[in-house]
């Protein structure tokens, strides 16, 4: 079904006519396919746009560098985050399908991030699970009441509570509409993930009469 684009990628064509497109954006050391099972969890029938990213550390696809653990190369984040939302546009006129919402995790959560900050119009919303701020200092942005859920860990061992906060409110100062919620997990992903966003994107679809 995939045709030849800029990204290794899968596209999982919609059964719910209508229904918004998820840009689906695994973490570290994951794939294409990863977040396939969790999209579907939690948005049924929708189309899935699914990239692996191009920066490999140690063997394993990422989104972009880092020179350590939550020390980003924010230069790379930049020319990173133009090539994706290139890639999407790509996307979106080979598979005619609407501006999609990211889902990310973790490093794909900060690459969705720093997609919404860079090019807002990219994007019609996001779930970032385990997000942290990806710029030390955020650019400029106009989100323009863009829906942004972010879904931290309270025991999560790699994303300091204060910089999720941060990013809530960075994307909120922009304008999004950001509901930022603490989950009594880790880092890794858990059912009240699914439960929660499930939630979160159906109210956001009724709100927009969808
Ligand atoms: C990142 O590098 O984006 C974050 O530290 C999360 C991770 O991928 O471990």
């Amino acid at each position: 079904m995939e045709v030849h684009l800029s990204f290794i990628h899968r596209f999982k064509p919609g059964t719910q006519p209508g229904a918004r497109p998820l840009l689906l954006l695994h973490g570290t050391g994951g794939k294409e396919d990863d977040l396939l099972p969790l999209g579907e969890m939690i948005a049924p029938g929708s189309p899935m746009l699914s990239p692996r990213g191009k920066v490999i550390e140690n063997g394993m696809p990422r989104f972009f560098r880092r020179f350590a653990e939550g020390v980003f190369d924010e230069e790379d984040v930049h020319r990173r985050a133009f090539e994706l939302a290139r890639f999407v546009e790509e996307a979106r006129s080979s598979y005619g399908i609407a501006a999609p919402l990211a889902l990310g995790y973790s490093n794909g959560a900060n690459m969705a991030a720093a997609v919404l900050l860079l090019s807002p119009s990219v994007l019609s919303g996001a779930i970032l699970l385990r997000a942290m701020a990806p710029f030390a200092h955020p650019p400029q942005a106009n989100l323009e009441e863009t829906p942004v859920l972010i879904l931290s860990g309270a025991r999560d061992p790699i994303i300091p509570a204060a910089n999720a906060s941060r990013l809530a409110s960075i994307l909120a100062d922009a304008g999004a509409v950001v509901d930022h919620r603490t989950l009594g997990v880790g880092h890794e992903l858990s059912p009240i993930d699914v439960k929660v966003g499930r939630g979160w994107l159906e109210l956001v679809a009724v709100g927009r009469g969808e």
